[in-house]
């Protein structure tokens, strides 16, 4: 026999389904926010090393003498492991919830005999779960190998530039990031679109459609953008 507050029960869920989508929108485009400027700023790889390790420096004096050596970077750093920490716990509790509604199926699926799970494997499902799982692995790896210099197949330096250009001239780690970006570019085209469409944005037919066509452009610029530094240094164009 029900309590007489199932659908206040409910309706509270809804509410913190809605605000766990929300969570995810704003944190996802605050990354996104921050990977347009780390790709603007890699691009600074025609610079030579001077000019790439000028703009490493910089980053780490902005807000001095107001703030410490370093001290932007590392609220740039903490807003940034905030955001993937809570759009990580939103989408695991959003998929766990999904799972838990439809008897671990999943939601809005047709049915397929070609599955084990008997229902299709969504495009959003399987690009943005394990295309996310992807991009967390390759964020792992790729602040242990140019950031941290902890991994660094090439040789290590006290150089930024060098380390990318010790790192891109060997052919399995270019592979690697190109890759990683191709996961990520996927991820973003749907999830731009996505955040959007939670933070209510997509209102009318000719509004849905800029948005597509604002996911598709972002998700590009961003694949192409980080694909350069890699690509030219492994031709060879900059040294
Ligand atoms: C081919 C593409 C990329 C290149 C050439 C590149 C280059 C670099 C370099 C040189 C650094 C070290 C900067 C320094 O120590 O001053 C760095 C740090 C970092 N990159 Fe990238 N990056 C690329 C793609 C990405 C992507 C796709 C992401 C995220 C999905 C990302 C996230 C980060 C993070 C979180 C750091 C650590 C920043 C810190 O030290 O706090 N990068 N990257």
């Amino acid at each position: 026999m029900g309590t007489g507050n199932e659908a206040g029960v409910r309706s509270t869920a809804a509410r913190s389904s809605v605000a766990l989508h929300a969570a995810m929108a704003v944190t996802g485009l605050i990354m996104v926010l921050f990977l347009l400027a780390h790709m603007y700023g890699n691009l600074k790889v025609f610079e030579g090393q001077e000019g790439f390790d000028g703009y490493a420096a910089y980053l780490r004096e902005i807000g001095q003498p107001l703030l410490p050596y370093a001290g932007a970077l590392w609220i740039i750093r903490v807003i940034l492991l905030a955001s993937v920490l809570a759009h990580i716990f939103s989408a695991f509790t959003l998929w766990h919830r999904s799972r838990a509604a439809t008897a671990g199926k999943g939601g809005w699926r047709y049915e397929s005999r070609g599955n084990r799970r008997g229902v299709q494997r969504s495009y959003s499902s399987f690009t943005m779960r394990w295309g996310g799982v992807l991009i967390g692995l390759f964020v792992i790896y790729h602040v242990l190998n140019l950031s941290a210099d902890y991994i660094a197949p090439g040789g290590t330096s006290t150089s930024p530039y060098q380390r990318m250009v010790n790192s891109f001239q060997i052919w399995w780690v270019v592979l690697s990031y190109v890759v990683a970006l191709i996961a990520l570019s996927f991820h973003l085209r749907h999830g731009i679109w996505s955040a959007f469409a939670s933070l209510g944005a997509n209102t009318s037919v000719a509004r849905r459609r800029f948005l597509n066509q604002l996911a598709t452009v972002v998700a590009l610029l961003i694949l192409v953008g980080f694909l350069i530094p890699p690509l030219v240094i492994f031709a060879g164009w900059v040294s």
